[in-house]
């Protein structure tokens, strides 16, 4: 695997050579400069100065004797200089002074004396020592400043988390409210509707003819269907938001269970059921029988028009999904991102009665136990359902 660029500036420093003499400041650039050091040059102490406003410096080397300001005049000045207060610097003097000489340089912070002629090694070792220093205090400094700036994204991240997660706790409490007026308010009137029409029907059939009969039959059907859609919608919300409760699941008995349901209530039903042994999972189990009963109804409803069907539920041996298959009435895959939309069907409510609720709730359950699901199907050949419950057993779904 290919290393990630490093798009960060390489790290300069600096260093500035302070001699009268021309042939001095040339033949000490040339031992000095270097792959990440650059040289600044100044001929007296005055244009020390200047350079010291425009820049910082890992070192100074300054020669002592200069016409005019001389080395210890402008070490002094420079000290006082915010910027440029404890930037080290080596004096360069002549190989004859007193300790007295050396003792003033020291006075003024010098870090080191080297004296005339000067080996270039030597020269290039000393300076290297702060160089090195100054470098890694730049390093240090862009860390920091990298740590600053992602502190500052932390933060800000927080900060946004901290308002979605109010935004979803005021959206919760709107739903809460919406949920409970579905559940009073809209019943009630639904619950006249349904009874009214029921007594309208049961007391005063002989003034109705056959068409207001059957009409007040319809009106008694949508009234009993739209309690259905309103339970199914309660039902979503509240696998949706009910507190979980995780522990060890035996998928293998609850699809057995609901499968032993579906063939008593049809019993004349031919369905070839194929349940894998110890489909042990995590999770919470209320909530999981609710996705194998949705699954596993679907999959008995769908195969309802062939005379004979095989139902399975396994786990896929390469990625560990669990899955629930059927040889019914399948689907075209064309239409396979409606699967997972509230009241979208892919079949016509004549051809297989249901509300397009059923795998909205299946999706948002497997979604809160961390897993992923996807339905792969084939007109008249069957569906299967794959799904992960994030505990770790399963890898990704595969691609369909
Ligand atoms: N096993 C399956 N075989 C073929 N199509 C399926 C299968 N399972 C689901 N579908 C398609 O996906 C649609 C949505 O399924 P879903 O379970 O949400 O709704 P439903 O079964 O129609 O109604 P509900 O579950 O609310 O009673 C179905 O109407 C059907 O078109
Ligand atoms: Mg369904």
């Amino acid at each position: 695997m290919s290393r990630p660029e490093n798009h960060e500036p390489p790290i300069v420093v600096q260093v500035l050579l302070v001699d009268d003499n021309a042939a001095n400041l040339v033949a000490m650039s040339a031992a000095i400069e270097g792959a990440g050091t650059r040289v600044v040059t100044a001929a007296s102490g005055d244009e020390a100065l200047v350079c010291l406003l425009n820049g910082e410096f890992a070192a100074i080397l300054m020669d002592v004797q200069m016409p005019g300001m001389d080395g210890f005049e402008t070490a002094a000045l420079i000290r006082g200089r915010p910027r440029a207060k404890h930037t080290p610097i080596i004096f360069l003097t002549a190989i004859n002074q007193s300790e007295e000489h050396a003792a003033r340089g020291y006075a003024l912070g010098a870090v080191d004396y080297v004296f005339k002629p000067v080996a270039v090694e030597t020269l290039r070792a000393k300076v290297a020592v702060f160089v090195d220093l100054a470098r890694s205090r730049a390093l240090l400094e862009r860390q920091a400043e990298a740590l600053r700036e992602a502190n500052h994204s932390l933060r800000v991240t927080a900060d946004a988390l901290r308002l979605a997660n109010a935004a979803a706790a005021f959206a919760n409490h709107e739903l809460e409210m919406f949920n409970s007026a579905v559940a009073h308010d809209l019943r009630a009137p639904l619950r006249s509707i349904h009874g009214f029409s029921a007594a309208l029907l049961l007391n005063h059939a002989n003034q109705l003819d056959s068409v207001g009969r059957e009409d007040l039959g319809r009106v008694m059907a949508a009234a009993v269907r739209m309690g259905q859609l309103i339970d199914d919608l309660l039902g979503l919300s509240h696998c949706t938001r009910s507190q979980m409760r995780f522990r060890s699941v035996d998928l293998t008995e609850i699809a057995s269970e609901c499968l032993t349901q579906l063939q008593s209530a049809s019993p004349e039903r031919c369905v070839d059921i194929r349940v894998a042994p110890g489909l042990m999972t995590q999770g919470d189990p209320r909530l999981l029988r609710v996705v194998m009963e949705n699954l596993l109804r679907n999959a008995w409803k769908f195969t309802a028009h062939h005379p004979k069907a095989v139902i399975e539920v396994g786990k896929e041996r390469g990625t560990g999904a669990f899955f629930v298959r059927d040889d019914g009435a399948g689907f075209d895959m064309a239409y396979a991102n409606k699967l997972f939309m509230a009241f979208q069907r892919l079949h016509r409510l004549d051809e297989f009665e249901g509300n397009g609720i059923g795998l909205i709730t299946v999706k948002r359950i497997v979604e809160r136990h961390g897993g992923r699901i996807r339905g792969v199907g084939v007109p008249e050949q069957g569906a299967t359902f794959f799904f992960t419950l994030g505990d770790g057993s399963t890898k990704e779904l595969s691609p369909v």
